[in-house]
């Protein structure tokens, strides 16, 4: 049985369900030496409201000073190791590419390759991108939008975890400008038929494939995710929703 995180703060105790499990932030020795040596360069220090995930909700980001320019804006949400991350990121120069990450050993590893790769349009806040979208993005500043291989949280009784929820997609459409693309890929047919369901319900968005399945987005690798739900069989679902209005 999974339980919600509960949090201890003065007298007051909150309850709150999140798409992710606690674990350790424990590295190995490698992922340690990458983290000390590149973080200052691809993390970004937010202020914390009780959790290492969490954000306060009074802190802001001035998106120029953190990338040290004024550019179109990717953000992605749940990275993980940066398999995509740091390809796409790299075909991308001209595009800022933030990620909101919450597995902090997984950041270190895409530390490693982003230092390898001597990108610097990419910065990284290891938060929950629940809060991260709500305290820290602007509204309206986002172009585009990528979350890849959410966790499927797919047993029933685990569904309220999926990260793609109404009250995400509401989120995460303030924070895009009219016109930004939220792409989407998913190996879990009714976590896919469940985020059409959310964001086709959502008047902020319409389909770019009107009401069907996209094509596999051709710029997005192959990661451990996908190629795990290829091996077990399961089809690829992929998903382009366009910010309207
Ligand atoms: C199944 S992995 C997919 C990783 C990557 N997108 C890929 O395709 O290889 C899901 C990732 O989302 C991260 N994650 C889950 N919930 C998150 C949240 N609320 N905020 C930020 N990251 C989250 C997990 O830590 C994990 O790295």
């Amino acid at each position: 049985m999974i339980w919600p995180a509960v949090e201890v703060t003065g007298l007051r105790v909150r309850r709150e369900v999140v798409s992710f499990v606690r674990r350790s932030n424990r590295m190995r020795p490698n992922q340690r030496r990458a983290w000390e040596a590149y973080r200052d360069l691809f993390v970004l220090d937010v202020p914390r409201l009780d959790t290492s995930t969490s954000i306060d909700p009074s802190a802001s980001l001035d998106l120029v000073e953190a990338f040290g320019r004024d550019a179109t804006l990717v953000v992605e949400i749940g990275p993980g190791t940066g398999e995509s991350l740091v390809p796409m990121a790299e075909a991308r120069p001209q595009a800022n590419v933030l990620a909101f990450e919450v597995y902090q050993p997984a950041i270190a590893r895409m530390l490693a390759q982003l230092a390898k790769t001597g990108l610097d349009n990419v910065r990284i806040v290891e938060a929950d991108a629940v809060a991260a979208m709500r305290h820290l993005l602007p509204a309206r500043s986002v172009d585009e939008i990528w979350l890849f291989f959410p966790d499927p949280w797919h047993k029933a009784r685990h569904h309220k975890r999926r990260l793609l929820n109404p009250e995400f997609a509401s989120l995460t459409a303030s924070r895009m400008k009219s016109g930004a693309v939220w792409r989407i890929a998913t190996d879990w047919a009714d976590y896919a038929d469940r985020i059409r369901e959310v964001l086709d319900d959502d008047p902020s968005f319409v389909n770019v494939h009107h009401n069907g399945w996209g094509p596999r987005w051709a710029a997005r690798p192959i990661t451990h995710f996908e190629q795990r739900g290829l091996d077990a069989g399961r089809q690829i679902f992929d998903l382009a929703y366009r910010r309207v209005g």
